[in-house]
């Protein structure tokens, strides 16, 4: 993969998309649409600013490379990413219907943001993205008993935390992300390695979970995740909070809240 200059999209699974935006490069809003530019308006820190309308855009280049065409991506309640006609369009567009028949997802790290997109129809799958730093392994490994499973930590001593703990902590996150349960009630205490190849990942637990993984030039792992309607559905069954429990806080969303703490300082999980 070529550097990721300040956008790039590729083919993750047939129809599935993913797009990447460099941070740094998003200063301008103007891309958003209107109902966008609404809750962007509404962030406060200048990092957030940046790395959300990033995410957005991402998600604007998957969604075009997708065959999705034009849509907003809003968030539900949870903070999870909602697709949405795009206010003003073509009237004789059934944008609701298109937004229907896709799943999106977003992540940003410290300097790149990114979206994964597939139709909702494609094998009905749920789709999740999570993106790692290579700053992030100093804390992965000092947190591997916590968080990684016998296999995982033998497997990192074997292969090395850098190749091994991102793409399981990102398993996670992904997982996460595509059940909508959130790392604490779900992803943390029940997604386990069970093999991990140069590009995949397989994870203990019944079928319907495929997670792809690939790396930067720049050394940030990206992965993703899709999960079947059953194994969602057992996931929400499983997860120790309901999700609809969860109040949406991510605290640098509100307003007068500082920055996460700008690039450097992104916490894995955080
Ligand atoms: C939600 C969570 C997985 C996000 O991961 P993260 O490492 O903090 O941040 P990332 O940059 O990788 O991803 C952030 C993106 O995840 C998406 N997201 C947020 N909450 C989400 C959820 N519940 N489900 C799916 N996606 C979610 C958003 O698109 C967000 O970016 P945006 O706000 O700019 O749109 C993680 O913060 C988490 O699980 N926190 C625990 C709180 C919790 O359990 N919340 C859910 C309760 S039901």
């Amino acid at each position: 993969m070529p550097p990721v200059s300040s956008s790039r999209t590729w083919t993750a699974w047939p129809g599935v998309s993913v797009a990447l935006r460099r941070i740094e490069d998003v200063a301008d809003p103007s891309s958003l649409l209107e109902a966008e530019r609404r809750l962007f308006d509404e962030l406060a820190s200048p990092r957030r600013r940046r790395e959300w309308c990033a995410g957005r855009l991402a998600a604007h280049d998957a969604l075009v490379s997708a065959g999705a065409g034009p849509l907003a991506i809003l968030r539900d309640h949870r903070g999870a990413p909602e697709l949405a006609p795009p206010t003003s369009g073509d009237p004789e567009d059934d944008a609701a219907a298109r937004a229907r028949q896709y799943r999106v997802a977003i992540s940003h790290g410290r300097r790149l943001a990114g979206a994964v997109v597939g139709p909702a129809h494609h094998g009905c799958f749920h789709l999740g993205l999570d993106i790692i730093d290579p700053e992030d392994v100093d804390r992965l490994t000092r947190l591997e008993k916590r968080v990684f499973s016998p296999f995982e930590i033998a497997l990192g001593k074997q292969r090395g935390p850098r190749e091994v703990y991102r793409v399981a902590w990102g398993a996670r996150e992904a997982i996460a992300k595509a059940t909508r349960t959130g790392m604490f009630a779900f992803a943390l205490t029940h997604i386990r390695l069970a093999d991990l190849t140069e590009t995949t990942a397989e994870v203990e637990l019944q079928g319907g979970i495929r997670v792809s993984h690939m790396k930067t030039p720049d050394d940030e792992v990206v992965v993703i995740a899709a999960v079947s309607e059953e194994a969602f559905a057992w996931a929400n069954r499983t997860a120790r909070v309901a999700p609809s429990d969860c109040a949406h806080a991510r605290e640098s969303d509100a307003p007068g809240a500082t920055s996460p703490g700008g690039a450097g300082s992104k916490e894995p999980g955080g």
